[in-house]
């Protein structure tokens, strides 16, 4: 807008007309848009690990040693990678906590008993677990147990969720999403109903998303006592704002017994059933 003004005004100009013809036009010229310079494609930020103290010092003078600098989670090679990628289209977590829950389900490959998750949605974590263990080689199966149609009722003094939270999904969508059909077992309906029939059942590990206070309760009253020694729940959503209730379920399930959750930053809790020992005295 400027330019043309300063034209306009302009005495020695305005008296030329040719000159101001080919002044204007040069002027166009320049502000005609020039095509977008290409945009040369970012490289992806180089990841190195390092362990050895001695050349991170060189490195960087005022480096805080008491930052941890290896995050497997984060590491692209590492491979678990693969499995959080495989359900993270319909997973709630994030990499860490998946990185927690299959490093865990690794450790229990070796216990009696099969593997339950008890919340599914729409089967994201589901689907890692089941990759993990086919690629295990595992004969362990996959109990499943969700409404498949959303939360049941849950309890306002306690629970932040609502009845009919997560009732975007379904039975069928999730066997499709979760594949392996001959490894896992669905049981549809509102749990503790739904494990009726399963109390000789060993458990070797139990990844309990549930969300809610009475839910989580159910499971742990179920669960615990059938927990292989050396096996361990994944409760992961103990340390959400949006599931107070979790919190309290596994607090108060644990409260007086010799087992002590461990809270991870996460925001899971850990149960491991470290020795074969009754939950209270
Ligand atoms: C947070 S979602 C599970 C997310 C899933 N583990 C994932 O990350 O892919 C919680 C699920 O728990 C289920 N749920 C809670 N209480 C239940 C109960 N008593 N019986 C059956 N399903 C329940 C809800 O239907 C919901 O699908």
């Amino acid at each position: 807008m400027y330019a043309p003004c300063v034209l306009y005004t302009d005495r020695r100009l305005r008296a030329r007309p040719p000159m101001l013809k080919k002044y204007l036009i040069a002027l166009l010229r320049r502000l005609e848009p020039s095509p977008p310079a290409p945009v040369p494609p970012v490289p992806p930020a180089p990841v190195r690990y390092y362990s050895d103290a001695a050349e991170l010092e060189g490195l960087v003078d005022n480096l805080d040693f008491y930052q941890p600098v290896y995050h497997p989670w984060l590491d692209p090679a590492a491979p678990f990678q693969r499995y959080g990628a495989l359900g993270a289209a319909h997973a709630l977590g994030s990499p860490d906590r998946y990185y927690v829950l299959l490093t865990l389900l690794e450790q229990a490959l070796s216990l009696e008993g099969d593997v339950w998750e008890c919340g599914v949605y729409k089967g994201g974590t589901a689907r890692m677990i089941a990759a993990f263990l086919e690629d295990r080689g595992s004969p362990k199966r996959l109990l499943l147990f969700d409404t498949f149609a959303g939360m049941p009722a849950t309890d306002p003094s306690r629970d932040w969720h609502k009845q009919g939270d997560f009732d975007d999904t379904s039975l069928d969508a999730v066997r499709e999403f979760v594949g392996f059909p001959e490894r896992c077992d669905y049981y549809p309906g509102q749990f503790p109903s739904t494990f009726a029939g399963l109390e000789r059942r060993a458990i070797a590990f139990a990844h309990i998303d549930a969300d809610i206070y009475r839910s989580i309760t159910d499971c742990l009253e179920f669960i615990w006592p059938r927990l292989a020694v050396g096996g361990c729940v994944v409760f992961d959503d103990y340390g959400f704002p949006t599931c107070p209730g979790a919190r309290r379920a596994v607090d108060d399930f644990f409260a007086g017994s010799i087992f002590r959750p461990l809270v991870l930053p996460t925001g899971q809790a850990i149960a491991f059933k470290s020795i074969p020992a009754p939950l209270r005295d």
